[in-house]
């Protein structure tokens, strides 16, 4: 492969500034939207709840001024954990909120008690009966109260649900062990465009002073650092020589550390352009996925890919979800040699992929396997396609435009 991809809108920032858009009554313009599965997901459950939206290319304009307290349907829910996610802001707004919980998918059971506590501990009742969280906040106001909140977890999405439903609590509000990811900036600099008082967001302390309400914005998502980590793997496992644009390099330090460990020269072209260029032979290296700053866990499966052609043992430990090595035994049909043992793979580097029929599991083990799949000698057919296409923005016409030998095959005429 060679040349120049372009990298879209970070999913993790759109679905949950599409969430903080409920937060006001007023017109919201989101900028630089991926087209995603997962995005018109979002839309269809924010509009099942009166809220209208309008989509022109990467432009999305919300208005939630009409948002009614009825509960989002359960079917698109339990396909979207991030729809939790505006449980904060629908009860900071209205003061009572209806949401079926999320449940578990092929990564993990996906609790959601420290959103839950969060929200108690602001003021709000919060029941779960027939598998609906209903919430809502006792007393004349009806206002959530600031409070002081520890996560047990540095969890992203409490972090997002809580610091939204600060925004328009009464007083101040402290999460301490907050996500440093860049998301939940992402979200605190769209909340903070509509008048929010944040302060901290990227540190483990957020502050939020409470105001009374929010007003409208215009506001741009920052790109996908997963999606550009994903390209900067496509690239290292081809052996190819590509540029990609925009990132910001901050967000992808150990992404861009663990590919030098393993001897892929990387080149910051300018601010905001990355130069990868073609690496022999693949050292093996070790991985922990960790909470941000650490190695991102939505890149452990890439990873794991491009490690099993490398030259030894690695050892990849998963340790932010209970059941995210479920790609490890696809690799193995394409002739990768892992074995998994709890939260550990031990990956001994083999010298060649060879092509087969593979089921993508989940949203990364499938990028995980197209990216096995560029590098595999014959052919390899991936079944399993909606789970990509979640979250990457037309991955494989991204990669057909850098040359690789990649087709969506219709099912019905599938080898
Ligand atoms: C967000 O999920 C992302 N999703 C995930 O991306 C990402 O992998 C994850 O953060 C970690 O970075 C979105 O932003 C939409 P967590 P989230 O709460 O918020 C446990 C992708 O591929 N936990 O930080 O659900 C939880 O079970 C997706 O793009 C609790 O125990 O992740 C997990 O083990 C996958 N109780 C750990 O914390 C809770 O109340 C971290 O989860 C909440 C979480």
């Amino acid at each position: 492969m060679r040349g120049h991809v372009k990298i879209s809108g970070a999913k993790n920032s759109a679905l949950v500034i599409m969430a903080g858009a409920l937060l006001c009554s007023g017109d919201c313009r989101i900028r630089n939207v991926p087209s995603l599965a997962d995005v018109k997901l979002m839309g269809q459950i924010l509009s099942a709840l009166g809220v209208h939206l309008q989509q022109q290319g990467d432009i999305l304009d919300i208005n939630a001024s009409e948002i009614k307290t009825s509960i989002a349907p359960y079917e698109l829910v339990t396909q979207l954990r991030a729809s939790f996610f505006a449980i904060g802001a629908i009860v900071a707004r209205l003061g009572v909120a209806q949401m079926p919980l999320p449940g578990g998918c092929a990564i993990g059971a996906r609790p959601v008690d420290l959103h839950v506590r969060g929200l108690q501990a602001m003021g709000a009742e919060v029941q779960i009966e027939h598998g609906i969280c209903n919430a809502y906040v006792p007393g004349r106001s009806g206002r959530l109260k600031g409070a002081r909140i520890y996560l047990d977890i540095a969890s992203v999405g409490a972090t997002e649900n809580l610091m939204m439903a600060a925004t328009l609590a009464e007083g101040e509000t402290i999460i301490e062990n907050a996500a440093r990811e860049p998301e939940v900036v992402d979200l605190a600099n769209f909340c903070i465009a509509m008048g929010a008082k944040i302060k901290g967001a990227g540190t483990s302390t957020i502050t939020i002073d409470g105001v009374p309400q929010l007003h409208s914005t215009d506001y741009s998502i920052i790109p996908d650092r997963i999606e550009a980590g994903t390209f900067l793997v496509a690239g290292a496992i081809t052996h190819s020589e590509i540029t990609l644009s925009p990132v910001i390099p901050e967000h992808l330090l150990p992404i861009i550390a663990k590919l030098r460990d393993i001897g892929v020269p990387i080149i910051e072209d300018s601010p905001d352009c990355l130069h990868i260029l073609s690496a022999e032979a693949f050292r093996a290296t070790d991985i922990e996925t960790l909470p941000y700053p650490g190695f991102p866990t939505d890149m452990q499966a890439p990873f794991m890919a491009l490690l099993s052609l490398a030259e030894g043992d690695s050892l990849i430990n998963e340790s932010v979800f209970e059941n995210r090595l479920r790609h490890a035994s696809e690799l193995n049909r394409l002739g990768a040699d892992i074995r998994v043992k709890g939260n550990t793979a031990f990956v001994r580097g083999v010298p060649i992929l060879s092509g087969a029929p593979v089921l993508a599991t989940d949203l990364r083990a499938a990028a995980a396997l197209v990216l096995a799949g560029l590098a595999a000698e014959g052919q390899t057919t991936i079944q399993g396609l909606r789970h990509l296409d979640r979250g990457y923005d037309r991955l494989d016409i991204k990669l057909q435009q850098l040359g690789a030998k990649i087709q969506r095959v219709p099912v019905d005429i599938r080898v």
